[in-house]
């Protein structure tokens, strides 16, 4: 316990040479919450500052505009919250693998402050974008936001959505959605118009690796024994099935000419396309992508942990962490009862990734003036 009076409820963790609590310390690195554990508000060091009703903000974040209060609350590794289908979810259904607007809103929080600029390479409906423009009222303030989508489909119900969205918001008396930039066409040519370190957060949901015959076939040709065997009955993080053909209306790149993606073709793929990104992401940056590992005959695909590797050998950039979006309102699906173990996916993954320190040095040396 602390030694300061009543004032300083603080663990042994800020000690000075002599192994006493060390008031200053404290103050100066400690975690500010507002409920008097750790700080008198009164008592605040000038880069603090007290924000009503909502705990004190350090000056210093230079990652997002929450206070210690919510970012002690943001660091939880589970987001255990199931989204009402809203936000025209009947129109964005159209797209498989579309994420809750305010589940992109909450990321876009935590990972970016107001004003940034925030990119959806594989941008689909626009979750991503809704999210970006969501921050504006519900939020710390907007993001602007660019999404590329080659599906052309998916960019005319993005704009349908925002379009529903605001006249119903119109109609309860609320302010619009801002209107984000949706860019037609493919990531791997769009990204050489964005500029170097303009992009604050790179939030995604990557097209899913299409689990179809190819693979199957190649590998029974190879070993009838093969564990990857038979694609039926594969499981996503929905638990509905998988995304795969519902995700993508248009052929996934490798799909062309009639083949589609093995398992590792997809992660090489995908490996190069976050290297093309990173150049656009600024030193501070994020890179945060949505995937659901799957369930297989028999056998769990990783395809998070698949992923998070085939980035991080490709692209300069490093896992800071793997959050768990824990949907508790996902229908269990009971497939093995009562013989064999199969899990009823009601997560996906989030994997959290910063620029690697060498990157981030080069990234930020090209940004400052000569
Ligand atoms: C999993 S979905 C993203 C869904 C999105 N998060 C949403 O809320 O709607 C991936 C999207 O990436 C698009 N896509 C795949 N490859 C692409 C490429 N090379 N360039 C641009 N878009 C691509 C697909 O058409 C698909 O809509």
């Amino acid at each position: 316990m602390a030694d300061d009076g009543d004032r300083h409820r603080q663990s042994r963790l800020f000690t000075d040479d002599d192994g006493d609590f060390d008031a200053d310390r404290a103050r100066e690195e400690s975690l500010p919450v507002e409920d008097g554990e750790v700080i008198d508000t009164d008592d605040l060091a000038d880069h603090q500052r007290y924000v009503e009703g909502r705990g004190i903000y350090d000056e210093r974040n230079r990652v997002n505009d929450l206070t210690g209060k919510e970012w002690k609350y943001a660091t939880k590794s589970v987001i255990a919250e199931s989204y009402p289908p809203a936000v025209q979810h009947e129109l964005r259904s159209e797209h498989g693998g579309q994420k809750p607007p305010r589940l992109c809103a909450e990321l876009i929080g935590r990972f970016s402050k107001a004003g940034d600029t925030v990119l959806d390479p594989f941008a689909g409906v626009g979750g991503t974008l809704l999210g970006a423009s969501f921050c504006e009222h519900e939020g710390t303030g907007r993001r602007d936001a660019i999404g590329f989508e080659r599906t052309e489909r998916w960019i005319e119900i993005y704009r349908a959505v925002l379009e529903a969205e605001n006249e119903e918001r119109r109609a309860r008396g609320e302010p619009p959605l801002a209107e984000q930039e949706m860019r037609h066409g493919d990531c791997a040519e769009l990204i050489d118009d964005v500029p170097g370190n303009s992009v604050d957060l790179l939030l995604t949901d990557v097209p899913y690796w299409h689990m179809d015959e190819l693979e199957q076939t190649r590998n029974e040709r190879e070993t009838r024994e093969s564990k990857l065997g038979s694609f039926d009955g594969a499981v996503d993080a929905d638990g509905t099935g998988t995304d795969a053909d519902d995700a993508d209306s248009g052929p996934a790149s490798g799909e062309e000419g009639g083949e589609r993606q093995t398992k590792d073709e997809w992660l090489a793929e995908m490996g190069e396309q976050f290297d093309r990104f990173t150049d656009a992401v600024a030193p501070d940056g994020h890179v945060v992508v949505f995937i659901g590992d799957m369930y297989r005959e028999q056998s769990y695909e990783f395809l998070s942990a698949d992923l998070a590797r085939a980035i991080e050998s490709n692209a300069p950039l490093t896992l800071a962490a793997n959050l768990i979006w824990y949907d508790p309102s996902k229908d269990l699906h009971v497939y093995g009862y009562p013989f064999s173990f199969v899990p009823s996916m009601v997560h996906q993954n989030v994997l959290v990734f910063r620029l690697e320190d060498d990157a981030a040095d080069e990234q930020a040396s090209r940004s400052s003036p000569v």
